[in-house]
């Protein structure tokens, strides 16, 4: 391509052109100077100051700033609420950012489809109040619930603490509205759970990180709220035992179970050490998990919860539980599990991971992956914890008091040690830019020559968030 758009040189000739072109229609978007916020994602990259911020306020607006970035060739970093992990947010340097931020707003509750029509700049826990107000539940929850953003969520394709009963976003969104590089506005509004008319187009861009469309709207699908809500934090002696829990829990509690998240020792030790985190439980355990079921009524529900943990206490699986007596020891349990969310404060940088793994595989790796660590940097830490029924467990790294971190060092002894064990670098954050380079641990080359072709087809000037995710 003439002056690449990865060319710096040329850039601020073509931000002008592009400008000069933008009808009126979006012209009133563009928002100067840029606020501190739309320099970075929560990854723990450096902050970048795009060349201009566009806040649309329409699908149409949206479809004028990309019909004119796409002809001067200005590249677009899409935005949602800005708490990915990953870089995918993060804007580029001589390119435009494109928030969402100010497209936010429910349109619709259908409660004979239990769906929920929304603008795709939406935070999440708006979304959930919403649900909950006309007797529905959105499912996807996860810590950044106040500030992340819907259409992030969906292009990133979340997952969160509530995948092993409802599915990760692929499986809440039943349509989409989406504006392509050249400005077309796709509608794929569906409410209809079938609709086997041809090839998926917004399963597309769920997942894409923004890479080759900008959603606006979202048709999602809602459950009913739940009629009762059971949880327990659960102290075994052995890795063995949370597995033989996991199981007994599925058979136990069937589809009501909703949650669970398993952490190691070095993770609770740090947890319990955030203030206003209270441990439930009086003794130290080799391994910590909260189980948490969701029912339709209190009178059988809750009876069904206590059989199941007296049979995993009479199997010798437990050694010790805290069980909930009311919806706030619930949220409770959830504190000592939402704490990461203040590690930044506690312990520092530090590096997150969200590795995919056969869930019986995953203590053997975390004894690997924390011997990596310590053996690759000195003074190296790492703590495990994780939703270990999806398959997916998370990790910290990092060295204490170290700045700037040594990120690499860290990346390369983890993302080997995924390796080794057959896992996915990314099990739900995604790859933005921090895990490019190790995309092709998880996926064939064959998959991603298809992907590049994706790519080149939707986006042939490579205008939509270059550089993230893979190299068309
Ligand atoms: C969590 C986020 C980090 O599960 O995915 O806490
Ligand atoms: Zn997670």
């Amino acid at each position: 391509m003439d002056g690449g758009i990865s060319n710096p040189a040329g850039t601020a000739e073509r931000l002008a052109q592009m400008l000069a072109a933008l009808p009126d229609l979006a012209r009133d978007a563009l928002v100067d100077p840029v606020p501190p916020r739309n320099l970075n994602d929560w990854s723990a990259l450096p902050p970048e100051t795009p060349a201009a911020l566009f806040c649309p306020r329409s699908a149409e607006q949206v479809a004028a700033i990309l019909a004119a970035a796409n002809a001067a060739r200005v590249p677009v970093v899409p935005q949602g609420g800005l708490t990915g992990l990953c870089g995918g947010a993060r804007p580029i340097a001589g390119g435009i950012a494109l928030s969402l931020e100010k497209m936010t707003g429910i349109e619709e509750i259908d409660e004979a489809s239990a769906t929920m029509t929304v603008l795709a700049g939406t935070p999440l826990e708006l979304i959930q109040r919403a649900a909950a107000e006309r007797g529905l539940f959105f499912s996807l929850d996860l810590g950044a619930r106040g500030s992340c953003a819907i259409g992030g969520n969906a292009g990133t394709n979340a997952g969160g603490n509530r995948v092993i009963r409802y599915g990760m976003m692929r499986d809440l969104v039943l349509g989409a509205e989406v504006v392509l590089p050249d400005g077309t506005i796709v509608n794929a509004l569906s409410k209809l759970i079938k609709n086997n008319t041809g090839y998926d187009v917004r399963q597309l861009f769920i997942g894409s990180e923004g890479t080759l469309g900008v959603i606006t709207r979202l048709v999602l699908k809602l459950h009913p709220a739940p009629g009762c809500t059971h949880a327990a934090i659960c102290g075994l002696s052995d890795y063995d035992k949370v597995v033989d829990l996991l199981r007994g829990a599925r058979r136990k509690l069937g589809p009501t179970l909703s949650a669970f998240e398993a952490m190691w020792p070095d993770y609770w030790e740090v947890a319990c050490a955030v203030p206003g985190v209270r441990d439930p439980l009086e003794a130290r355990h080799a391994h910590t998990v909260l189980i948490e079921a969701q029912g339709t009524d209190e009178a059988i529900d809750g009876p069904r919860f206590m059989a199941f943990l007296e049979a995993m206490f009479e199997e010798g699986i437990v050694e010790d539980a805290a069980i909930s007596q009311s919806l706030s020891d619930v949220q409770a349990f959830w504190g000592v599990r939402d704490a990461c969310a203040e590690f930044k404060t506690t312990l520092g940088p530090h590096h997150a991971y969200d590795v995919g793994l056969p869930t019986g595989q995953m203590d053997g790796f975390a004894r690997a992956c924390r011997a990596a660590v310590a053996e690759a940097v000195p003074g190296g830490r790492s703590v495990y914890y994780g939703h270990i029924g999806d398959g997916n467990l998370h990790l910290l790294a990092w060295v204490p008091g170290a700045a700037p971190q040594p990120g690499e060092a860290l990346d390369e002894a983890v993302y080997a040690t995924v390796r080794a064990f057959g896992g996915s670098v990314s099990a739900e954050h995604g790859i933005g830019t921090t895990k490019k380079k190790y995309l092709e641990f998880s996926r064939s080359p064959e998959e991603l020559d298809l992907m590049r072709r994706v790519k080149r087809a939707l986006d042939p000037n490579g205008i939509l968030n270059p550089g993230k995710v893979i190299d068309a």
